[in-house]
């Protein structure tokens, strides 16, 4: 499926964005955990959220959702039931990541695939920590891609010193630091969304953080919780450099969840001369939630490492975007994680911008920019990705003329309803 984006001018717009992706697979994984049954509000209901949904079911929880409302009659950490076919995550890192980590606390076996992208990219980062505590874990092609096939039960715990500052692995280690014979410690790099700390400890477990350590306690016991999801920030990204470099815009972007360690790209955008304010600030369940009021700015470029990446790893692909219509230079390091995500991001966003006639130069972990550049009419591809495909749409709102973007189905994964959003502007 393509579609085509003209440019438009958009002065006022009021935007709901769906559910937090990673929040919404962590509800259904930690309801399903829990006793009691978990009845969640807007819920994600993207392709990646409904392969979690899917994963649990077969694995014997039951699930009922309607629209965003889900609900998740919780099994309890003994209560999961084998699979007899194999687990298909799709496209996510987060479902096949996590749900490593919660069978390998099972005493039988699973298998976790996914789809092409998904089978390139790492699983070392899992199946080590996964193996130190006892689970037995193979792949394939030394056992660093999935398919995975994990075999668990009674876990020893670890202390996992982490060489990526990755949520995705932290939690994959938390969930199956439960079935452990005493607490399982993290120490990330950095640190990375906490998402996963926040919420096990509201569903009752027993969760510390020190500095960058998270330690988890194991056989909690977890209560059903009711839960409203925010709005997912990543996707809120999109319109908010959108809204930024449109001219004479002032838009709101309504209900988005503003945790610290996700809002990396607010910071940015601020620190290049954007002006974002910050209404109504309240917190729902356990994350910060607020509305974000975007005025049209002159951005200027700035330089972006350390520290800085990982709080907007999945913003930088729209970060290039705005970095191109700021004055100067930008510069993105350190940013080697984005080879592994959903596309090898360094190299797609450098192609999808030069298709649209902004040079990105790029380094073994990141990129340059000098703007302004003017972005042209033309074609390009989603490369499977949908951040990458979103990006190319804000562009396409801010083209010379039309861009047409070949592949979109990706854009179901995370943000069901965009190409509505972006039409209703
Ligand atoms: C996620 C963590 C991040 C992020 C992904 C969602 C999560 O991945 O890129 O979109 O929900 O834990 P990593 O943990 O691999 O950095």
């Amino acid at each position: 499926m393509d579609q085509e984006i003209h440019p438009r001018r958009i002065l006022r717009a009021q935007i709901v964005v769906p559910g937090d992706k990673s929040i919404s697979h962590r509800v259904a994984i930690f309801g399903a955990l829990a006793h009691g049954t978990t009845v969640v509000d807007g819920f994600l209901t993207s392709l990646d959220c409904l392969n979690t949904l899917q994963a649990l079911r077969q694995l014997g929880v039951p699930v009922r959702q309607e629209g965003s409302r889900v609900w998740i009659e919780g099994v309890g950490l003994d209560g999961f039931r084998e699979s007899p076919e194999p687990i298909d995550v799709g496209n996510s890192g987060t479902a096949i990541r996590l749900l490593a980590g919660l069978c390998a606390g099972q005493p039988f076996r699973t298998t976790l695939t996914g789809d092409a992208s998904i089978r390139r990219r790492p699983m070392d980062r899992i199946v080590r920590p996964l193996r130190m505590m006892g689970a037995q874990v193979s792949g394939v092609d030394g056992d660093r891609y999935a398919p995975l096939t994990i075999r668990g039960g009674s876990l020893r715990a670890i202390h996992y010193r982490s060489p990526v500052a990755s949520a995705q692995v932290k939690s994959c280690v938390l969930l199956a630091g439960l079935y452990a014979d005493g607490p399982t410690a993290v120490t990330e790099p950095a640190l990375s969304r906490d998402h996963t700390e926040r919420m096990l400890t509201a569903f009752g477990a027993k969760v510390e953080r020190e500095g960058l350590t998270v330690t988890v306690w194991p056989r909690p016991q977890l209560r059903a919780q009711r839960w409203t999801v925010p709005g997912d920030f990543s996707s809120a990204a999109f319109f908010l450099v959108a809204g930024l470099l449109m001219p004479d815009a002032e838009w709101v972007l309504k209900g988005v969840g503003i945790n610290p360690t996700r809002t990396g790209l607010l910071d940015a955008l601020r620190a290049m001369g954007g002006r974002i304010e910050l209404e109504n600030e309240r917190l729902v369940g356990a994350e910060p939630v607020a509305d974000l009021r975007v005025f049209s700015s002159r951005l200027v470029g700035a330089e972006f490492r350390g520290e800085w990446i990982v709080r907007m790893i999945d913003e930088i692909p729209v970060l290039a975007l705005a970095a191109s219509q700021a004055a100067g230079e930008t510069i993105v390091r350190d940013a080697q994680e984005l080879r592994v995500k959903e596309s090898d991001r360094i190299a797609t966003i450098a192609e999808t911008m030069g298709r649209l006639g902004v040079q990105v130069e790029t380094y073994p972990d990141g990129f340059r920019i000098v703007g302004p550049q003017p972005i042209r009419s033309g074609s390009c591809s989603s490369f499977g990705d949908h951040r990458i495909a979103m990006t190319a749409a804000v562009a396409g709102l801010l083209a010379d003329g039309p861009v047409r973007i070949e592949d979109v189905a990706c854009v179901e994964t995370s943000f069901p309803g965009f190409w509505k959003v972006l039409a209703e502007l």
